[in-house]
C-alpha cells in the first residue's frame, strides 16, 4: 500500500503534526508514504518525495507545512499564460488523476479548507480513493466542532491585545486590531472577548458605524478615554460591502484586507480621536502550535489514515466531541461555519458591555 499527503490551501500551525501523526500511523500499518509537495500543484507536475518516520521527526512544534502549499493552483481552473500577457484558467484535472495513477498511489490525504476540500471532494468523484482532514485558523469548516489552527491563531490575536491596551490606555486612543477570519468571525470573537475588546466586528453581524461611535463616546463619558476594537478582515458595514486588498486573481479567491483602516477613518471622522490601526495579517497563520492543536493534529492525522485502512473514501475526518469521528466531505464543504448570532457566546459577551456595532 502507497498512500500520499498533500497540504492545501493557506497554512496553518499544527499542520505538521498533523503530517507526522498520519505518517507514523501508516508507516505502523506498514505503508509506503509519498509526501506531495505544494499542495495538488505537486500531482500536477509529479512534485513529491518518501517520507519515513525520519523525514517526520522534530517538526510537531513548528509552524508552517514541510509539504509547502498553494492557494493558487486549483487543477479545475489552473492558471494558464494567456494572450497579451494575461493568464486564463484551463481544466487539467485528468493530469491529477494520470499522475496519481503514475506514482503508483492507493490512496491520498488532504489536507486542507473548504477550497482544497471541495476540489478533493471533485477528485474523489473522478476516481481517486482519498480523505480529508479539515484545516483552517478561520475555524469555519462544517462537520467538525473546530478546526487545528483556530486555537494558535486566537491566542496570538489575544497576545497582541493584551500588547496593545497598555498603550492604547497609555495614549488615550482607538487601537483598531484587524484579525483574519474571511467568512466568519470566530478568530475575532474569540480573541476580543479573552482579550478584552470593547467592540468587535465581524461578517455575520453587519455593523452601523453610529452604534461603534456611540460604544466609544459613552466610555468616554465613564472617564474610559481608549477603546479597542476587533475587526475581523471580512467585516463590513450595514449596507455596504467587503474591503479588498486587490483585484482578483486568476484561479485564486480574490484577497481581502483593509477594512481597519476604513473603521479607523471613521471613528476618528466622527470622534475626532486620534485612533492607529493593527493588522494583525499572517502573524495568525504562524508560530508554534497551541498544546491543544498538536493534541488535535496528531488525533486527526493518525485518524485520517485509520480511514484509509477502512477503504472510507470521500470522507473527512471530524471533532466530534468527545471523539474524532468522520463525515462525509461533500456535507463540510460549500456552507460556511459561521459564528451564530443567537449563540451564548454572542448573548454573553453583549452582557459584559462589548458591542458587536448594531
Ligand atoms: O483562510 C485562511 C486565511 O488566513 C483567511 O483568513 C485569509 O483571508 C486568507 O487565508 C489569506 O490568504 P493568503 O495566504 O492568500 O494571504
Amino acid at each position: 500500500m502507497r498512500i500520499g499527503i498533500l497540504t492545501g490551501g493557506g497554512d496553518c500551525p499544527a499542520l505538521n503534526a498533523v503530517i507526522r501523526a498520519a505518517v507514523k500511523t501508516s508507516v505502523g500499518f506498514g505503508w509506503e508514504v509519498l509526501g506531495i509537495e505544494e499542495g495538488f500543484d505537486g500531482l500536477v507536475h509529479c512534485k513529491t518525495r518518501p517520507l519515513t518516520n525520519a523525514s517526520v521527526s522534530g517538526i510537531l512544534h513548528l509552524g508552517g507545512t514541510i509539504l509547502g502549499t498553494t492557494n493558487a493552483a486549483n487543477p479545475f481552473c489552473y492558471p494558464v499564460p494567456a494572450e497579451g500577457g494575461k493568464t486564463a484558467e484551463r481544466d487539467i484535472s485528468d493530469v491529477v488523476v494520470a499522475n496519481f495513477r503514475k506514482l503508483g498511489l492507493d490512496a491520498l490525504i488532504v489536507i486542507g479548507g473548504d477550497g482544497t476540500l471541495s476540489i478533493a471532494e471533485k477528485f474523489y468523484e473522478k476516481g481517486i480513493p482519498l480523505v480529508g482532514v479539515p484545516k483552517t485558523i478561520d475555524n469555519d469548516i462544517n462537520g467538525t466542532a473546530v478546526t487545528f489552527g483556530f486555537d494558535t491563531a486566537v491566542n496570538t490575536a489575544r497576545d497582541a491585545l493584551d500588547k496593545l491596551h497598555t498603550t492604547a490606555e497609555s495614549h488615550r486612543r482607538v487601537i483598531v486590531v484587524e484579525v483574519m477570519g474571511r467568512h466568519s468571525g470566530w478568530i475575532a470573537v474569540h480573541s476580543g472577548i479573552a482579550g478584552g475588546a470593547d467592540i468587535i466586528l465581524i461578517p455575520e453581524i453587519p455593523y452601523d458605524r453610529a452604534k461603534v461611535v456611540q460604544t466609544i463616546m459613552a466610555r468616554e463619558r465613564l472617564g474610559k478615554h481608549f477603546s479597542i476594537v476587533v475587526v475581523a478582515e471580512g467585516a463590513f458595514e450595514q449596507g455596504g460591502q467587503l474591503t479588498h486588498a486587490e483585484a482578483k486573481q486568476a484561479g485564486r479567491e480574490q484577497r481581502l484586507g483593509g477594512v481597519g483602516e476604513r473603521v479607523a477613518a471613521a471613528i476618528t471622522e466622527l470622534t475626532g480621536k486620534e485612533t492607529r490601526v493593527v493588522v494583525l495579517g499572517h502573524l495568525q497563520r504562524g508560530g508554534p502550535p497551541t498544546t491543544f492543536d498538536r493534541v488535535l493534529g496528531t488525533r486527526l492525522g493518525a485518524a485520517a489514515a485509520r480511514l484509509i485502512r477502512k477503504a472510507a473514501f470521500g470522507r473527512m475526518v471530524a471533532l466530534i466531541p468527545p471523539d474524532v469521528e468522520s463525515v462525509p466531505i461533500r456535507e463540510a464543504i460549500g456552507r460556511r461555519k459561521v459564528v451564530p448570532v443567537d449563540s451564548d457566546i454572542i448573548e454573553s459577551a453583549r452582557e459584559i458591555g462589548i458591542s458587536f456595532g448594531n
